[in-house]
Protein backbone atom coordinates (compact mmCIF):
# COMPACT_ATOMS: atom_id res chain seq x y z
CA UNK A 1 0.00 0.00 0.00
CA UNK A 2 2.98 2.34 0.89
CA UNK A 3 4.48 1.57 -2.77
CA UNK A 4 1.01 2.79 -3.99
CA UNK A 5 1.33 6.04 -2.43
CA UNK A 6 -1.51 6.34 -0.52
CA UNK A 7 -1.24 7.83 3.22
CA UNK A 8 -1.29 4.47 5.94
CA UNK A 9 -2.61 4.93 9.52
CA UNK A 10 -1.91 1.32 10.92
CA UNK A 11 -4.12 -0.06 13.36
CA UNK A 12 -4.40 -3.01 16.27
CA UNK A 13 -7.03 -3.49 18.39
CA UNK A 14 -5.35 -5.02 21.05
CA UNK A 15 -3.93 -8.76 23.27
CA UNK A 16 -1.44 -8.63 20.97
CA UNK A 17 1.32 -9.44 23.13
CA UNK A 18 0.62 -12.43 25.33
CA UNK A 19 -1.28 -15.29 25.13
CA UNK A 20 -1.74 -16.54 28.45
CA UNK A 21 -0.12 -15.84 31.69
CA UNK A 22 3.37 -17.14 32.31
CA UNK A 23 4.27 -19.68 35.25
CA UNK A 24 7.33 -20.45 34.80
CA UNK A 25 10.43 -17.74 35.09
CA UNK A 26 11.82 -19.20 31.48
CA UNK A 27 8.11 -18.57 30.14
CA UNK A 28 8.31 -15.19 32.02
CA UNK A 29 11.74 -14.33 30.03
CA UNK A 30 10.28 -16.14 26.75
CA UNK A 31 7.17 -13.80 26.72
CA UNK A 32 9.59 -10.43 27.16
CA UNK A 33 11.72 -11.66 24.57
CA UNK A 34 8.73 -12.29 22.32
CA UNK A 35 6.91 -8.76 22.94
CA UNK A 36 10.83 -7.32 22.04
CA UNK A 37 9.84 -8.96 18.60
CA UNK A 38 7.23 -7.72 18.16
CA UNK A 39 7.19 -4.20 19.56
CA UNK A 40 10.50 -4.18 17.16
CA UNK A 41 8.43 -5.75 14.18
CA UNK A 42 5.01 -3.04 14.66
CA UNK A 43 7.73 -0.04 14.89
CA UNK A 44 8.92 -1.41 11.38
CA UNK A 45 5.60 -1.67 9.96
CA UNK A 46 4.84 1.70 11.35
CA UNK A 47 2.12 1.13 13.27
CA UNK A 48 0.21 4.08 14.84
CA UNK A 49 -2.26 3.15 17.25
CA UNK A 50 -2.56 -0.39 19.34
CA UNK A 51 -5.40 -0.61 22.33
CA UNK A 52 -5.08 -2.42 24.98
CA UNK A 53 -6.71 -5.50 25.58
CA UNK A 54 -6.94 -7.80 28.35
CA UNK A 55 -4.40 -10.32 26.94
CA UNK A 56 -1.87 -7.59 27.13
CA UNK A 57 -2.46 -6.99 30.93
CA UNK A 58 -2.30 -10.65 31.90
CA UNK A 59 1.46 -9.70 33.14
CA UNK A 60 -0.13 -6.76 35.42
CA UNK A 61 0.46 -3.37 34.43
CA UNK A 62 4.04 -2.63 35.00
CA UNK A 63 5.27 -5.29 33.04
CA UNK A 64 2.96 -3.75 30.43
CA UNK A 65 4.23 -0.69 30.96
CA UNK A 66 8.03 -1.97 30.96
CA UNK A 67 7.43 -3.66 27.92
CA UNK A 68 6.15 -1.37 26.00
CA UNK A 69 9.05 1.56 26.48
CA UNK A 70 10.70 0.93 23.27
CA UNK A 71 6.92 1.35 21.07
CA UNK A 72 6.73 4.03 18.10
CA UNK A 73 3.53 3.80 18.44
CA UNK A 74 0.66 4.41 21.08
CA UNK A 75 -1.03 2.22 23.49
CA UNK A 76 -4.49 3.73 24.27
CA UNK A 77 -7.16 2.74 26.54
CA UNK A 78 -10.55 4.94 27.44
CA UNK A 79 -12.11 3.60 30.57
CA UNK A 80 -8.81 1.24 31.78
CA UNK A 81 -8.87 3.64 35.01
CA UNK A 82 -6.76 3.77 38.91
CA UNK A 83 -9.94 2.63 40.83
CA UNK A 84 -8.64 5.34 43.51
CA UNK A 85 -7.82 8.20 41.63
CA UNK A 86 -9.92 7.46 38.54
CA UNK A 87 -6.97 8.74 36.22
CA UNK A 88 -6.67 6.61 33.01
CA UNK A 89 -3.82 4.16 33.01
CA UNK A 90 -3.17 5.36 28.67
CA UNK A 91 -3.58 7.74 26.34
CA UNK A 92 -8.28 7.31 26.35
CA UNK A 93 -7.40 8.55 22.69
CA UNK A 94 -5.11 10.01 19.79
CA UNK A 95 -6.17 12.59 17.15
CA UNK A 96 -3.87 11.68 14.23
CA UNK A 97 -3.51 14.05 11.01
CA UNK A 98 -3.53 12.71 7.77
CA UNK A 99 -4.57 14.40 4.45
CA UNK A 100 -5.85 17.02 6.35
CA UNK A 101 -7.78 14.52 8.11
CA UNK A 102 -8.35 14.88 11.44
CA UNK A 103 -8.79 11.18 12.79
CA UNK A 104 -9.85 10.74 16.81
CA UNK A 105 -8.89 6.88 17.80
CA UNK A 106 -10.37 5.91 21.14
CA UNK A 107 -9.50 2.08 23.00
CA UNK A 108 -12.06 0.31 24.67
CA UNK A 109 -11.67 -2.75 26.85
CA UNK A 110 -14.80 -4.70 27.90
CA UNK A 111 -15.70 -4.30 31.85
CA UNK A 112 -16.76 -7.74 31.69
CA UNK A 113 -12.94 -8.33 32.41
CA UNK A 114 -12.56 -6.73 35.97
CA UNK A 115 -13.05 -9.80 37.91
CA UNK A 116 -10.20 -11.39 36.38
CA UNK A 117 -8.45 -8.04 36.32
CA UNK A 118 -8.90 -7.81 40.30
CA UNK A 119 -6.63 -11.14 40.79
CA UNK A 120 -3.81 -9.36 38.28
CA UNK A 121 -3.76 -5.78 39.22
CA UNK A 122 -6.36 -5.18 42.38
CA UNK A 123 -5.38 -1.44 41.83
CA UNK A 124 -6.98 -1.20 38.45
CA UNK A 125 -10.48 -1.25 36.95
CA UNK A 126 -12.53 -0.88 33.97
CA UNK A 127 -15.14 1.56 33.61
CA UNK A 128 -18.33 0.82 31.75
CA UNK A 129 -17.76 1.13 28.45
CA UNK A 130 -20.75 2.47 26.06
CA UNK A 131 -20.84 5.40 28.90
CA UNK A 132 -16.86 6.24 28.57
CA UNK A 133 -17.42 6.03 24.66
CA UNK A 134 -20.39 8.73 24.98
CA UNK A 135 -18.58 11.11 27.31
CA UNK A 136 -15.79 10.87 25.00
CA UNK A 137 -17.21 10.83 21.56
CA UNK A 138 -19.51 14.45 22.13
CA UNK A 139 -16.38 16.42 22.79
CA UNK A 140 -13.91 14.66 20.29
CA UNK A 141 -16.59 15.45 17.69
CA UNK A 142 -15.62 19.08 17.48
CA UNK A 143 -11.89 18.66 16.28
CA UNK A 144 -12.26 15.72 14.69
CA UNK A 145 -13.52 14.43 11.39
CA UNK A 146 -13.92 10.62 12.11
CA UNK A 147 -14.35 8.36 14.87
CA UNK A 148 -12.46 5.33 15.06
CA UNK A 149 -13.02 2.65 18.27
CA UNK A 150 -10.50 -0.22 18.49
CA UNK A 151 -12.69 -2.66 20.71
CA UNK A 152 -12.11 -5.18 22.57
CA UNK A 153 -15.65 -5.82 23.56
CA UNK A 154 -16.90 -8.81 21.38
CA UNK A 155 -19.23 -9.05 18.88
CA UNK A 156 -22.91 -8.24 20.72
CA UNK A 157 -21.67 -5.49 22.40
CA UNK A 158 -19.95 -3.65 19.18
CA UNK A 159 -23.43 -3.75 18.04
CA UNK A 160 -25.03 -2.46 21.06
CA UNK A 161 -22.12 0.61 21.10
CA UNK A 162 -23.08 0.83 17.66
CA UNK A 163 -26.98 1.44 18.19
CA UNK A 164 -26.07 3.64 21.06
CA UNK A 165 -23.61 5.83 20.09
CA UNK A 166 -24.22 7.06 16.94
CA UNK A 167 -20.92 9.69 16.79
CA UNK A 168 -18.73 7.16 16.00
CA UNK A 169 -17.85 6.45 12.27
CA UNK A 170 -15.98 3.03 12.27
CA UNK A 171 -16.01 -0.04 14.89
CA UNK A 172 -13.20 -2.12 14.45
CA UNK A 173 -13.54 -5.18 17.01
CA UNK A 174 -11.23 -7.56 18.20
CA UNK A 175 -11.95 -10.15 20.99
CA UNK A 176 -13.89 -13.08 21.21
CA UNK A 177 -13.84 -15.71 17.91
CA UNK A 178 -14.41 -14.36 15.02
CA UNK A 179 -14.40 -16.66 11.94
CA UNK A 180 -12.36 -15.37 8.98
CA UNK A 181 -13.50 -11.41 8.42
CA UNK A 182 -16.91 -10.11 9.38
CA UNK A 183 -17.76 -6.72 7.77
CA UNK A 184 -21.16 -5.28 8.67
CA UNK A 185 -23.34 -1.77 9.58
CA UNK A 186 -25.18 -1.13 12.56
CA UNK A 187 -27.16 1.56 12.67
CA UNK A 188 -25.21 2.74 9.04
CA UNK A 189 -21.69 2.75 11.60
CA UNK A 190 -19.57 0.08 9.75
CA UNK A 191 -18.47 -2.68 12.38
CA UNK A 192 -15.27 -5.07 11.44
CA UNK A 193 -14.67 -7.97 12.83
CA UNK A 194 -11.68 -10.34 12.01
CA UNK A 195 -9.86 -13.84 12.93
CA UNK A 196 -7.69 -13.52 15.89
CA UNK A 197 -4.42 -14.48 15.23
CA UNK A 198 -3.89 -12.22 12.59
CA UNK A 199 -4.87 -14.07 9.56
CA UNK A 200 -6.55 -11.42 8.19
CA UNK A 201 -5.59 -7.87 7.20
CA UNK A 202 -8.38 -5.05 7.18
CA UNK A 203 -8.09 -2.63 5.06
CA UNK A 204 -10.30 0.52 4.83
CA UNK A 205 -9.66 3.24 1.89
CA UNK A 206 -10.83 6.22 2.50
CA UNK A 207 -11.12 8.97 -0.73
CA UNK A 208 -11.59 12.48 0.09
CA UNK A 209 -13.14 15.25 -1.96
CA UNK A 210 -15.29 16.86 -0.51
CA UNK A 211 -13.75 18.91 2.62
CA UNK A 212 -16.82 20.75 3.24
CA UNK A 213 -17.61 20.06 7.08
CA UNK A 214 -18.84 18.37 9.05
CA UNK A 215 -17.39 15.46 6.65
CA UNK A 216 -19.11 12.65 5.54
CA UNK A 217 -18.42 9.65 3.60
CA UNK A 218 -20.50 6.93 1.73
CA UNK A 219 -20.09 3.39 1.60
CA UNK A 220 -18.84 2.64 -2.12
CA UNK A 221 -20.60 -0.43 -2.32
CA UNK A 222 -23.91 1.59 -3.04
CA UNK A 223 -21.96 3.30 -5.63
CA UNK A 224 -20.46 0.39 -7.32
CA UNK A 225 -23.98 -1.37 -7.39
CA UNK A 226 -25.84 1.78 -9.18
CA UNK A 227 -22.60 1.50 -11.61
CA UNK A 228 -22.52 -2.39 -12.34
CA UNK A 229 -26.49 -1.48 -13.00
CA UNK A 230 -25.38 1.58 -15.94
CA UNK A 231 -23.45 -0.93 -16.95
CA UNK A 232 -26.23 -3.49 -17.59
CA UNK A 233 -28.29 -1.14 -18.97
CA UNK A 234 -25.84 -0.03 -21.69
CA UNK A 235 -24.96 -3.13 -22.70
CA UNK A 236 -28.09 -4.27 -23.57
CA UNK A 237 -29.20 -1.38 -25.72
CA UNK A 238 -25.98 -2.07 -27.33
CA UNK A 239 -27.17 -5.37 -27.75
CA UNK A 240 -30.82 -3.73 -29.15
CA UNK A 241 -29.15 -1.72 -31.61
CA UNK A 242 -26.86 -4.21 -33.33
CA UNK A 243 -29.91 -6.40 -33.48
CA UNK A 244 -31.84 -3.75 -35.28
CA UNK A 245 -28.96 -3.20 -37.56
CA UNK A 246 -28.83 -6.91 -38.08
CA UNK A 247 -32.11 -7.06 -39.61
CA UNK A 248 -32.48 -3.87 -40.91
CA UNK A 249 -36.14 -3.42 -39.50
CA UNK A 250 -37.53 -0.54 -36.59
CA UNK A 251 -39.53 -3.23 -34.66
CA UNK A 252 -41.99 -1.25 -32.07
CA UNK A 253 -41.17 -3.67 -29.34
CA UNK A 254 -37.42 -2.40 -29.48
CA UNK A 255 -37.65 0.72 -30.17
CA UNK A 256 -39.89 0.95 -26.76
CA UNK A 257 -37.50 -1.14 -25.16
CA UNK A 258 -34.49 1.32 -26.26
CA UNK A 259 -36.38 4.65 -24.87
CA UNK A 260 -37.06 2.96 -21.85
CA UNK A 261 -33.40 1.90 -20.80
CA UNK A 262 -32.54 5.10 -21.99
CA UNK A 263 -34.63 6.81 -19.94
CA UNK A 264 -33.42 4.65 -16.90
CA UNK A 265 -30.11 5.89 -18.07
CA UNK A 266 -30.37 9.53 -17.69
CA UNK A 267 -32.23 8.92 -14.12
CA UNK A 268 -28.77 6.46 -12.91
CA UNK A 269 -26.19 8.90 -14.66
CA UNK A 270 -27.86 11.76 -12.43
CA UNK A 271 -27.69 9.97 -9.44
CA UNK A 272 -23.97 8.86 -9.98
CA UNK A 273 -23.04 12.58 -11.01
CA UNK A 274 -24.59 13.79 -7.98
CA UNK A 275 -22.38 11.37 -6.25
CA UNK A 276 -19.68 12.67 -8.41
CA UNK A 277 -17.71 14.56 -5.60
CA UNK A 278 -18.86 12.88 -2.37
CA UNK A 279 -16.03 10.69 -0.54
CA UNK A 280 -16.10 7.21 -0.14
CA UNK A 281 -14.94 4.50 2.02
CA UNK A 282 -14.63 1.01 0.53
CA UNK A 283 -13.49 -1.89 2.96
CA UNK A 284 -11.28 -5.69 2.05
CA UNK A 285 -10.13 -7.99 3.99
CA UNK A 286 -6.80 -9.31 2.84
CA UNK A 287 -6.12 -12.86 4.04
CA UNK A 288 -2.38 -13.32 5.19
CA UNK A 289 -0.97 -16.24 3.40
CA UNK A 290 2.25 -18.25 3.85
CA UNK A 291 2.66 -16.71 0.17
CA UNK A 292 3.16 -13.32 1.81
CA UNK A 293 6.77 -12.24 1.06
CA UNK A 294 8.69 -12.25 4.23
CA UNK A 295 10.18 -8.77 5.14
CA UNK A 296 13.80 -9.13 5.40
CA UNK A 297 14.37 -6.68 8.13
CA UNK A 298 11.79 -8.39 10.32
CA UNK A 299 12.78 -11.69 9.70
CA UNK A 300 16.47 -11.15 11.04
CA UNK A 301 14.58 -10.19 14.11
CA UNK A 302 12.63 -13.17 14.24
CA UNK A 303 15.94 -15.52 13.72
CA UNK A 304 16.96 -13.39 16.45
CA UNK A 305 14.16 -14.21 18.82
CA UNK A 306 14.56 -17.72 17.60
CA UNK A 307 18.24 -17.53 18.86
CA UNK A 308 17.67 -16.04 22.28
CA UNK A 309 14.29 -18.16 23.09
CA UNK A 310 16.29 -21.62 22.32
CA UNK A 311 18.82 -20.92 25.08
CA UNK A 312 16.71 -20.36 27.80
CA UNK A 313 15.09 -23.87 27.66
CA UNK A 314 16.93 -27.01 28.86
CA UNK A 315 15.21 -30.32 27.98
CA UNK A 316 14.36 -31.33 31.18
CA UNK A 317 14.19 -35.16 30.62
CA UNK A 318 16.31 -37.69 28.64
CA UNK A 319 16.70 -36.42 25.11
CA UNK A 320 16.99 -38.37 21.98
CA UNK A 321 18.50 -42.08 22.80
CA UNK A 322 21.78 -43.02 22.02
CA UNK A 323 22.04 -44.78 19.37
CA UNK A 324 21.95 -48.59 19.37
CA UNK A 325 19.84 -48.23 22.79
CA UNK A 326 17.66 -51.37 23.29
CA UNK A 327 13.86 -51.28 23.27
CA UNK A 328 13.65 -52.34 26.91
CA UNK A 329 15.93 -49.73 27.52
CA UNK A 330 14.57 -47.02 25.89
CA UNK A 331 10.73 -47.85 27.48
CA UNK A 332 12.92 -47.77 31.09
CA UNK A 333 14.10 -44.00 30.24
CA UNK A 334 10.57 -43.29 30.26
CA UNK A 335 9.82 -41.37 33.42
CA UNK A 336 7.65 -43.04 35.42
CA UNK A 337 5.31 -39.95 36.53
CA UNK A 338 4.93 -39.16 32.09
CA UNK A 339 1.37 -39.47 31.29
CA UNK A 340 2.61 -40.19 27.67
CA UNK A 341 4.33 -43.42 27.25
CA UNK A 342 5.51 -43.55 23.79
CA UNK A 343 4.47 -45.52 20.74
CA UNK A 344 7.41 -47.63 21.57
CA UNK A 345 5.66 -49.23 25.03
CA UNK A 346 2.38 -49.33 22.76
CA UNK A 347 4.86 -51.80 20.45
CA UNK A 348 4.61 -55.27 22.72
CA UNK A 349 0.78 -55.45 22.42
CA UNK A 350 0.16 -54.01 19.16
CA UNK A 351 2.88 -54.39 17.04
CA UNK A 352 0.99 -54.46 14.02
CA UNK A 353 -0.23 -50.64 14.56
CA UNK A 354 3.39 -50.16 15.60
CA UNK A 355 4.61 -51.19 12.26
CA UNK A 356 2.66 -49.45 10.15
CA UNK A 357 2.49 -46.07 12.17
CA UNK A 358 6.32 -46.11 11.70
CA UNK A 359 5.73 -45.95 8.27
CA UNK A 360 3.42 -42.80 8.51
CA UNK A 361 4.10 -39.07 8.03
CA UNK A 362 3.29 -39.00 11.42
CA UNK A 363 6.16 -41.04 12.77
CA UNK A 364 8.56 -38.44 11.24
CA UNK A 365 6.37 -34.94 11.97
CA UNK A 366 9.17 -33.61 14.30
CA UNK A 367 11.99 -34.24 11.86
CA UNK A 368 10.35 -32.79 8.75
CA UNK A 369 10.22 -29.25 10.95
CA UNK A 370 13.96 -29.64 11.22
CA UNK A 371 14.08 -29.51 7.35
CA UNK A 372 12.42 -25.91 7.28
CA UNK A 373 14.99 -24.13 9.41
CA UNK A 374 13.52 -20.36 8.42
CA UNK A 375 10.88 -21.22 11.14
CA UNK A 376 11.54 -21.30 14.77
CA UNK A 377 10.47 -24.87 15.85
CA UNK A 378 8.66 -23.86 19.06
CA UNK A 379 5.67 -22.39 16.48
CA UNK A 380 5.34 -25.88 14.94
CA UNK A 381 5.56 -27.97 17.86
CA UNK A 382 1.99 -28.13 18.63
CA UNK A 383 1.11 -29.63 15.91
CA UNK A 384 4.76 -31.65 14.74
CA UNK A 385 5.25 -33.34 18.20
CA UNK A 386 2.66 -35.19 20.81
CA UNK A 387 1.30 -33.59 24.20
CA UNK A 388 3.28 -30.36 23.42
CA UNK A 389 2.34 -27.80 25.96
CA UNK A 390 1.02 -30.77 28.37
CA UNK A 391 4.44 -32.18 28.60
CA UNK A 392 7.85 -30.53 29.99
CA UNK A 393 9.29 -27.25 28.07
CA UNK A 394 10.66 -28.03 24.83
CA UNK A 395 11.31 -25.28 22.24
CA UNK A 396 13.42 -27.54 19.31
CA UNK A 397 13.22 -30.83 18.11
CA UNK A 398 16.42 -32.18 19.77
CA UNK A 399 14.85 -30.95 23.05
CA UNK A 400 11.50 -33.07 22.74
CA UNK A 401 11.98 -36.43 24.56
CA UNK A 402 11.83 -39.70 22.16
CA UNK A 403 8.73 -40.99 22.93
CA UNK A 404 7.05 -37.51 22.57
CA UNK A 405 8.65 -37.30 18.94
CA UNK A 406 6.23 -36.88 16.05
CA UNK A 407 2.58 -37.43 16.21
CA UNK A 408 2.33 -40.42 18.48
CA UNK A 409 -0.42 -43.02 18.63
CA UNK A 410 -1.26 -41.30 22.34
CA UNK A 411 -2.30 -37.95 20.30
CA UNK A 412 -4.91 -39.62 18.98
CA UNK A 413 -5.92 -42.15 21.24
CA UNK A 414 -5.27 -40.23 24.69
CA UNK A 415 -2.32 -40.71 26.93
CA UNK A 416 -1.56 -44.68 27.83
CA UNK A 417 -0.09 -44.35 31.47
CA UNK A 418 -1.98 -46.97 33.14
CA UNK A 419 -3.12 -49.12 30.01
CA UNK A 420 -4.48 -51.52 29.64
CA UNK A 421 -6.22 -51.94 33.01
CA UNK A 422 -7.52 -48.64 34.49
CA UNK A 423 -6.27 -46.47 31.68
CA UNK A 424 -8.78 -46.87 28.50
CA UNK A 425 -7.36 -46.16 25.23
CA UNK A 426 -10.14 -44.31 22.84
CA UNK A 427 -10.69 -46.28 20.06
CA UNK A 428 -12.29 -43.83 17.91
CA UNK A 429 -10.78 -41.20 17.00
CA UNK A 430 -12.74 -38.03 15.85
CA UNK A 431 -12.70 -35.66 12.79
CA UNK A 432 -11.92 -32.72 16.13
CA UNK A 433 -8.75 -34.73 16.99
CA UNK A 434 -7.51 -34.72 13.20
CA UNK A 435 -8.91 -30.85 13.06
CA UNK A 436 -6.84 -29.83 15.57
CA UNK A 437 -3.91 -29.72 13.35
CA UNK A 438 -5.23 -30.42 9.90
CA UNK A 439 -6.92 -27.08 10.25
CA UNK A 440 -7.76 -25.11 6.87
CA UNK A 441 -4.72 -23.47 6.80
CA UNK A 442 -2.10 -26.45 7.46
CA UNK A 443 -3.98 -28.84 5.56
CA UNK A 444 -6.25 -27.50 2.94
CA UNK A 445 -6.78 -30.81 1.06
CA UNK A 446 -7.14 -32.53 4.56
CA UNK A 447 -10.35 -35.07 4.06
CA UNK A 448 -11.58 -37.30 6.91
CA UNK A 449 -12.40 -40.22 5.28
CA UNK A 450 -9.38 -40.22 2.68
CA UNK A 451 -6.78 -39.16 5.18
CA UNK A 452 -8.67 -42.25 7.56
CA UNK A 453 -7.05 -44.75 5.28
CA UNK A 454 -3.16 -43.64 5.50
CA UNK A 455 -3.12 -43.56 9.07
CA UNK A 456 -2.19 -46.95 9.91
CA UNK A 457 -4.67 -48.64 11.95
CA UNK A 458 -7.38 -50.35 11.03
CA UNK A 459 -11.11 -48.79 10.90
CA UNK A 460 -14.09 -50.95 11.52
CA UNK A 461 -17.07 -49.54 9.07
C1 LIG B 1 0.54 -54.72 27.86
C2 LIG B 1 -0.14 -54.73 26.61
C3 LIG B 1 -0.63 -53.42 26.04
C4 LIG B 1 0.06 -52.27 25.88
C5 LIG B 1 1.50 -51.97 26.25
C6 LIG B 1 -0.85 -51.38 25.19
N1 LIG B 1 -2.05 -51.96 24.97
FE1 LIG B 1 -3.65 -51.17 24.01
N2 LIG B 1 -4.73 -52.80 24.45
C7 LIG B 1 -4.29 -53.90 25.15
C8 LIG B 1 -5.41 -54.77 25.44
C9 LIG B 1 -5.32 -56.08 26.19
C10 LIG B 1 -6.56 -54.15 24.87
C11 LIG B 1 -8.01 -54.59 24.92
C12 LIG B 1 -8.61 -54.32 26.30
C13 LIG B 1 -8.76 -52.86 26.63
O1 LIG B 1 -9.41 -52.14 25.85
O2 LIG B 1 -8.20 -52.43 27.66
C14 LIG B 1 -6.07 -52.93 24.25
C15 LIG B 1 -6.88 -52.03 23.56
C16 LIG B 1 -6.43 -50.90 22.91
C17 LIG B 1 -7.24 -50.07 22.07
C18 LIG B 1 -8.65 -50.32 21.66
C19 LIG B 1 -9.62 -49.93 22.73
C20 LIG B 1 -11.02 -50.33 22.31
O3 LIG B 1 -11.93 -49.76 22.93
O4 LIG B 1 -11.18 -51.13 21.42
C21 LIG B 1 -6.46 -49.04 21.66
C22 LIG B 1 -6.84 -47.91 20.76
C23 LIG B 1 -5.15 -49.24 22.25
N3 LIG B 1 -5.19 -50.37 23.02
C24 LIG B 1 -4.09 -48.39 22.08
C25 LIG B 1 -2.90 -48.53 22.76
C26 LIG B 1 -1.86 -47.56 22.72
C27 LIG B 1 -1.91 -46.25 21.95
C28 LIG B 1 -0.86 -48.01 23.47
C29 LIG B 1 0.45 -47.32 23.80
C30 LIG B 1 0.31 -46.01 24.43
C31 LIG B 1 -1.27 -49.29 24.00
N4 LIG B 1 -2.51 -49.56 23.55
C32 LIG B 1 -0.49 -50.08 24.82
C33 LIG B 1 -2.99 -54.13 25.51
C34 LIG B 1 -1.98 -53.21 25.50
C1 LIG C 1 -1.02 -33.58 16.76
C2 LIG C 1 -1.37 -33.16 15.44
C3 LIG C 1 -2.04 -34.09 14.48
C4 LIG C 1 -3.21 -34.82 14.68
C5 LIG C 1 -4.08 -34.87 15.92
C6 LIG C 1 -3.45 -35.50 13.44
N1 LIG C 1 -2.47 -35.22 12.54
FE1 LIG C 1 -2.30 -36.01 10.69
N2 LIG C 1 -0.57 -34.96 10.39
C7 LIG C 1 -0.02 -34.11 11.31
C8 LIG C 1 1.20 -33.57 10.77
C9 LIG C 1 2.11 -32.56 11.45
C10 LIG C 1 1.37 -34.13 9.51
C11 LIG C 1 2.54 -33.89 8.54
C12 LIG C 1 3.61 -34.84 8.91
C13 LIG C 1 4.89 -34.52 8.16
O1 LIG C 1 5.01 -34.89 7.00
O2 LIG C 1 5.75 -33.92 8.79
C14 LIG C 1 0.24 -35.02 9.30
C15 LIG C 1 0.05 -35.80 8.17
C16 LIG C 1 -1.02 -36.63 7.98
C17 LIG C 1 -1.22 -37.46 6.82
C18 LIG C 1 -0.27 -37.57 5.68
C19 LIG C 1 -0.68 -36.60 4.59
C20 LIG C 1 0.16 -36.75 3.36
O3 LIG C 1 0.57 -35.70 2.88
O4 LIG C 1 0.37 -37.87 2.94
C21 LIG C 1 -2.42 -38.10 6.98
C22 LIG C 1 -3.06 -39.07 6.01
C23 LIG C 1 -2.97 -37.68 8.25
N3 LIG C 1 -2.08 -36.78 8.83
C24 LIG C 1 -4.19 -38.08 8.75
C25 LIG C 1 -4.69 -37.74 10.01
C26 LIG C 1 -5.98 -38.14 10.52
C27 LIG C 1 -7.01 -38.94 9.74
C28 LIG C 1 -6.07 -37.67 11.76
C29 LIG C 1 -7.20 -37.87 12.75
C30 LIG C 1 -7.63 -39.22 12.96
C31 LIG C 1 -4.83 -36.96 12.04
N4 LIG C 1 -4.03 -37.00 10.94
C32 LIG C 1 -4.55 -36.32 13.24
C33 LIG C 1 -0.50 -33.77 12.54
C34 LIG C 1 -1.60 -34.36 13.13
C1 LIG D 1 -1.97 -26.27 13.33
C2 LIG D 1 -1.04 -27.38 13.19
C3 LIG D 1 0.26 -27.17 12.47
C4 LIG D 1 1.22 -26.23 12.75
C5 LIG D 1 1.20 -25.14 13.81
C6 LIG D 1 2.29 -26.48 11.81
N1 LIG D 1 1.99 -27.54 11.01
FE1 LIG D 1 3.11 -28.28 9.51
N2 LIG D 1 1.66 -29.56 9.00
C7 LIG D 1 0.49 -29.75 9.71
C8 LIG D 1 -0.31 -30.77 9.07
C9 LIG D 1 -1.65 -31.27 9.55
C10 LIG D 1 0.42 -31.19 7.92
C11 LIG D 1 -0.01 -32.22 6.91
C12 LIG D 1 -0.72 -31.47 5.84
C13 LIG D 1 -1.33 -32.35 4.79
O1 LIG D 1 -0.63 -33.20 4.22
O2 LIG D 1 -2.53 -32.16 4.53
C14 LIG D 1 1.65 -30.41 7.91
C15 LIG D 1 2.63 -30.51 6.94
C16 LIG D 1 3.82 -29.84 6.97
C17 LIG D 1 4.86 -29.98 6.00
C18 LIG D 1 4.80 -30.81 4.76
C19 LIG D 1 5.28 -32.18 5.03
C20 LIG D 1 5.15 -33.04 3.79
O3 LIG D 1 4.95 -34.21 4.00
O4 LIG D 1 5.20 -32.52 2.69
C21 LIG D 1 5.91 -29.18 6.39
C22 LIG D 1 7.24 -28.98 5.71
C23 LIG D 1 5.48 -28.52 7.61
N3 LIG D 1 4.22 -28.95 7.93
C24 LIG D 1 6.26 -27.64 8.31
C25 LIG D 1 5.78 -26.88 9.38
C26 LIG D 1 6.56 -25.87 10.05
C27 LIG D 1 8.00 -25.52 9.69
C28 LIG D 1 5.78 -25.35 11.00
C29 LIG D 1 6.13 -24.23 12.00
C30 LIG D 1 6.40 -22.96 11.42
C31 LIG D 1 4.50 -26.02 10.94
N4 LIG D 1 4.55 -26.95 9.94
C32 LIG D 1 3.45 -25.73 11.78
C33 LIG D 1 0.11 -29.08 10.86
C34 LIG D 1 0.76 -28.00 11.39
C1 LIG E 1 -3.72 -40.13 13.54
C2 LIG E 1 -4.39 -40.80 14.59
C3 LIG E 1 -3.92 -42.16 15.05
C4 LIG E 1 -2.64 -42.50 15.40
C5 LIG E 1 -1.40 -41.65 15.38
C6 LIG E 1 -2.70 -43.87 15.82
N1 LIG E 1 -3.99 -44.33 15.72
FE1 LIG E 1 -4.68 -46.17 16.28
N2 LIG E 1 -6.47 -45.76 15.50
C7 LIG E 1 -6.85 -44.57 14.96
C8 LIG E 1 -8.14 -44.71 14.38
C9 LIG E 1 -8.93 -43.62 13.66
C10 LIG E 1 -8.54 -46.05 14.59
C11 LIG E 1 -9.80 -46.73 14.11
C12 LIG E 1 -10.94 -46.56 15.06
C13 LIG E 1 -12.11 -47.32 14.53
O1 LIG E 1 -12.59 -47.02 13.44
O2 LIG E 1 -12.47 -48.25 15.21
C14 LIG E 1 -7.48 -46.69 15.34
C15 LIG E 1 -7.52 -47.95 15.78
C16 LIG E 1 -6.57 -48.51 16.64
C17 LIG E 1 -6.70 -49.78 17.34
C18 LIG E 1 -7.89 -50.74 17.29
C19 LIG E 1 -8.00 -51.40 15.93
C20 LIG E 1 -6.82 -52.30 15.68
O3 LIG E 1 -6.06 -52.00 14.72
O4 LIG E 1 -6.62 -53.23 16.42
C21 LIG E 1 -5.54 -49.95 18.04
C22 LIG E 1 -5.16 -51.14 18.91
C23 LIG E 1 -4.69 -48.80 17.77
N3 LIG E 1 -5.35 -47.96 16.93
C24 LIG E 1 -3.41 -48.62 18.28
C25 LIG E 1 -2.55 -47.64 17.88
C26 LIG E 1 -1.14 -47.62 18.18
C27 LIG E 1 -0.42 -48.62 19.01
C28 LIG E 1 -0.65 -46.49 17.58
C29 LIG E 1 0.80 -46.02 17.56
C30 LIG E 1 1.80 -46.97 17.18
C31 LIG E 1 -1.74 -45.82 16.93
N4 LIG E 1 -2.88 -46.54 17.11
C32 LIG E 1 -1.63 -44.60 16.27
C33 LIG E 1 -6.10 -43.38 14.95
C34 LIG E 1 -4.74 -43.32 15.24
Amino acid sequence: MRKEGKKILLLDTGNLLFRKPSQTETKRKDALLRVDLLIQSYNEMGYGVVNVGEKDLMMGLRFLSEATQKAKFSFISANLTDKKTQKGMFSPYVIKEIAGLKIAILGLLDDQFNPTLQEIDPGLTILDPIITSKGLTKSLREYSDLIIVLSQLGESKDKKLARENPQIDLILGGGGEAQKAVIERVNEIPLYRLEPRGGYLGRVDYSLIDTKKPIKFFVSSERDELEKRMERLITRSMQIKSEMAKSGKQEEMRVKELKFLESKQKELEKTLLALENKNFYRHTAIPVQLSVEDDPKIMKGVEHYRAESAKLYKPKVAGLPEKGLSEREMIARIPKDSLFVGAITCKKCHEVNYRNWLKTKHAKASQTIVASPKYAQEECLMCHSTGYGKMGDYATVEEIPFYLQGVQCETCHGPGRGHPGKGRMERKVTLGVCRNCHTKDQSPTFNYVAFLEKIGCKISK
